[in-house]
């Protein structure tokens, strides 16, 4: 087998040392599936570990890149054979294990799902990590009596990835969205996924009292922090939350209030899923949460542009899905 092109972490310095490099396949992490790459992606969770500026490498030295897609070339498990198109993605691909930045990935079969039809490799690594949790959210709020005659939904972070999906997936449900960024420039973009109002988190009236004017029946928070604290405080009678990112910060303070009047439901949304939820979400991701404007999320750029794509999304210069082509189908 020739050698594996990878781009390496080696430490969370600031600037972390990172580099690409070659393997020799006895170099990557144990698994019962290999995969060649054709395709990964830069999330913002991938950034932070590549620069540094966030602990996420759990061991080092470790291949970055949280999700993949490509074919299976030697499977160990009864679920895969040579030739399928998989995706990679969750436990600890890209922060404990090799991730997808390489031409060549050994993994656990639980990390690895087929890609559904229609879906393909482009589409699936458009989706990503990103769409899987827009998704997932959007599953548990339905779960959670979300419905479009309810109000309008609050989608913070809009030019995000998971949020870009998330707005693209509730439009196409019936979903009065609002989008909330801190990029105007973007707001044709936003509508063009679906978003009805385009505002800036600036246009929010401040949210400071325990109980402020409800607004919205539901939110998806890339943000954590100081806007996930307004956000219990506006929400409607029976509102929803998805709460799956931390981008503005880790810590919020709120009170009981919103909880116990308003029975707000904060519902917290992790990827890392068993194979039986993966499945479902995935079937989900082809069929009626299938996003329509994939083709308009992903900005797709060679396997050498990384550490530039890596440096853009960690100073949030980026839109939409950042994919990285790092050995493409003919
Ligand atoms: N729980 C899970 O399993 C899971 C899975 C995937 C992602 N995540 C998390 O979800 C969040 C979004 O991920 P992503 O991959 O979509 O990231 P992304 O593509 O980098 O998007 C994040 C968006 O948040 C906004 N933003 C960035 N920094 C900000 C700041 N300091 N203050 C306020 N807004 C800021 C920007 O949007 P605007 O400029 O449009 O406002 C940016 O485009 C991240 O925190 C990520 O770690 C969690």
């Amino acid at each position: 087998m020739p050698p594996i092109n990878a781009y390496l972490i080696e430490d969370d310095a600031q600037p972390a040392r990172a580099g690409f490099t070659t393997l020799a396949s006895t170099q990557l992490d144990p698994g019962d599936v290999e995969v060649d790459i054709h395709y990964a992606s830069v999330n913002y969770k991938d950034a932070l570990a590549a620069t540094g500026r966030g602990r996420i490498i759990r061991r080092f030295p470790c291949v970055g890149g949280i999700d993949a897609v490509g074919t299976v070339a030697v499977s160990g498990s009864s679920r895969f054979k040579a030739g399928d198109s998989v995706v990679v993605h969750g436990h600890g691909f890209g922060v404990s294990h090799h991730g997808g930045w390489a031409t060549r990935a050994r993994v656990p079969a639980d990390w690895v799902n087929r890609i559904p039809s229609p879906l393909t490799e482009l589409d699936a690594i458009t989706i990503g990590v990103a769409g899987y949790t827009a998704a997932l959210a959007v599953d548990l709020m339905e779960l959670n009596g979300l419905k479009p005659s309810g109000g309008r939904v609050l989608v913070n972070g809009a030019t995000g990835g998971v949020a870009g999906i998330g707005i693209d997936m509730l439009a196409q449900r019936g979903f009065h969205v609002v989008a909330v960024t801190s990029k105007p420039e973007h707001a044709p973009y936003l509508k063009e996924l679906g978003a009805r109002e385009v505002i800036t988190a600036a246009e929010l009236p401040p949210a400071t009292r325990p109980l402020e004017k409800a607004q919205w029946a539901g939110a998806l928070d890339s943000l954590g922090g100081e806007p996930l604290a307004a956000l219990t405080r506006t929400m409607d009678r029976d509102g929803v939350i998805a709460s799956f990112g931390n981008a503005a910060g880790h810590d919020f303070t709120t009170s009981v209030m919103p909880f116990i009047l308003r029975g707000v439901r904060l519902i917290g949304v992790n990827s890392d899923n068993p194979p039986d939820v993966r499945e479902h979400v995935w079937q989900r991701l082809a069929t009626d949460l299938r996003p329509r404007h994939l083709g308009r999320i992903a900005q797709v750029k060679p396997f050498e542009a990384l550490p530039q794509v890596v440096l853009d999304v960690a100073d949030g210069r980026n839109r939409g899905r950042n994919v990285i082509a790092v050995n493409p189908t003919p």
